[in-house]
């Protein structure tokens, strides 16, 4: 399965915040924004993966990112020149994902799943068209929103409603059959002048192939694009992390403990790490528990 994280957004809803740093790196408190869409791919066992950006991002990224070897992975990188819309992803992507299943995350929405991840992957595994995620919100006009019976299944789909037929919005992680690819050359631009993932997730529908799993309680599903959400983010990472310990998104341990990297890359990654800070503690720490 091939991964796209799309981040293409110019940023103005974070202006200034973004006048001078580009908004995948920004920091969610103790790591960059990509970080954590990166890490939810990563979880999912997705190691190819395409970051989708703005122009004026691009080559900061590749320089932070590289060609993601030192994480075991495969990334590469495209830009979206004008804000087409999320479904324009598959159309930039269509070459990248040649034929095969695919994963999209939007770079601004963390996901805190822990071991509640494991039943998310079995619903995936199982994909026949599309499986994508509710999440419970106080305010679903400004999302997705997904209409379900007293099954849970799901009736409807509306992108940002005024009138929500439920407190259920669509997140932004989506898998998907690889004839997304044609369907997205068959969508036009909603009102306002996008391609909209909620006219994908329609078809799918219509076609009896779209699985919309309810993330339940005791998961986190929180977004990081304006400046109120980007601080709340950062505040719910830095006090689970402090609290546990725990890192939430280090890339470095998931990638060691998923085993994409051997004793000797988690070695070198801590030694790539500014001597005396606590984030190359903390690697160390996971390296001693986990080697082999
Ligand atoms: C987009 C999607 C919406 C989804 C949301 C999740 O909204 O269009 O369906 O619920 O992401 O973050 P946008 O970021 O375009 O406002």
């Amino acid at each position: 399965m091939k991964g796209i994280i799309l981040i293409a957004g110019a940023g103005t809803r974070l202006y200034p915040l973004t006048k001078m740093v580009n908004k995948p790196l920004l920091p969610v408190y103790d790591k960059p924004m990509l970080y954590y869409p990166l890490s939810t791919l990563m979880l999912f066992g997705i190691r190819d993966i395409l970051v989708i950006c703005a122009p004026k991002d691009l080559e900061n990224l590749k320089k932070v990112f590289g060609d993601g070897s030192e994480l075991g992975l495969n990334m590469s990188f495209a830009v979206q020149e004008k804000p087409r819309g999320i479904a324009d992803a598959f159309l930039i992507g269509e070459d990248f994902i040649a034929g095969d299943e695919v994963c999209l995350i939007l770079g601004d929405n963390i996901f805190y799943m822990g071991d509640n991840i494991e039943p998310f992957r079995k619903e995936i595994a199982a994909n026949e068209g599309a499986t994508v995620f509710g999440f419970r919100v106080c305010d679903p006009e400004r999302f997705g929103v997904v209409e379900f019976d007293e099954n849970f299944k799901a009736l409807s789909l509306e992108e940002k409603p005024k009138q929500p037929k439920s407190n259920y919005a669509v997140v932004g992680l989506y898998f998907y059959k690889p004839d997304v690819v044609e369907k997205a050359k068959r969508l036009t631009p909603s009102a306002r002048g996008e391609l909209e993932i909620t006219d994908i997730n329609k078809m799918y529908l219509e076609e009896k192939k779209l699985n919309v799993v309810v993330m339940r309680r005791g998961n986190a599903w929180l977004d990081a694009g304006t400046p109120e959400t980007l601080s709340e983010a950062s505040q719910f990472v830095e006090i689970v992390e402090k609290r546990q310990g725990l890192k939430i998104s280090c890339i470095e341990e998931i990638a060691f403990r998923r085993g994409f990297i051997d004793n000797r890359q988690m070695e070198k990654l801590i030694e790539q790490s500014p001597k005396g800070t606590e984030y190359r503690a903390y690697l160390q720490r996971v390296y001693e528990e986990y080697k082999s």
